[in-house]
């Protein structure tokens, strides 16, 4: 199953054999300090490939690949947490600002069609704020979190999507 978004990209399941590509991907520095929210996985390939494969044993978890002719650029799920349904997206470096993470994320939309859905953002992550608010999401509250890769508390927006 492999669903067409804009811009090129296509997305589809995402395999466990798709996980050390991922791993490359996410463990970019200046992505990982735009993201904020990473975890000790984050540099601990074992430890990553560990945690995806119980996310992937997980079937309210939606996980998908972003494909571009083929080569991985990046990944985009939709996860339950505290009863809430929230999206999360990646994208590697040299695809940024080409649209993909829009266009991937209104893939997921049309596939996960429970609402509302959240989306959280360290307040800087400019690139991401457009993503969220391209696909229709308004900002509806802040939060304090310890950023694990910036090794300080950071200021989370949180979006919703009705
Ligand atoms: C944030 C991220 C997903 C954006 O992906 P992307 O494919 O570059 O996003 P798009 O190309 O769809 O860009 C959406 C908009 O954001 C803008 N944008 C992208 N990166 C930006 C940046 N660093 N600063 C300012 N604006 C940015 C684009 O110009 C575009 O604007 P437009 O709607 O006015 O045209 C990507 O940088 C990334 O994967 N970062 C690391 C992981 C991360 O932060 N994930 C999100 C965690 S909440």
């Amino acid at each position: 199953m492999t669903e067409k978004v804009a811009g090129g990209a296509s997305l589809r399941p995402l395999r466990e054999e798709d996980l050390p590509t991922l791993f490359e991907i996410q463990l970019d520095d200046t992505a990982q300090r735009l993201a904020a929210f990473t975890d000790k996985t984050a540099h601990d390939r074992d430890a990553y490939l560990a945690k995806f494969r119980k996310i992937l044993a997980n079937d309210e978890i939606t996980n998908r690949v972003i494909e571009v002719d083929g080569t991985i650029v990046g990944s985009v799920a939709a996860f339950p947490i505290q009863g809430d349904m929230e999206v999360t997206y990646w994208i590697h470096r040299d695809w940024w600002g080409r649209g993909v993470a829009s266009a991937a994320l209104a893939g997921l939309l049309d596939e996960v069609t429970v609402r509302p859905v959240f989306g959280r953002v360290a307040e800087d992550n400019a690139g991401s704020v457009r993503v969220l608010e391209r696909n229709g999401f308004v900002r509806v509250g802040t939060d304090e979190g310890f950023s694990e890769a910036r090794q300080e508390t950071v200021t989370e927006l949180v979006f919703k999507l009705n």
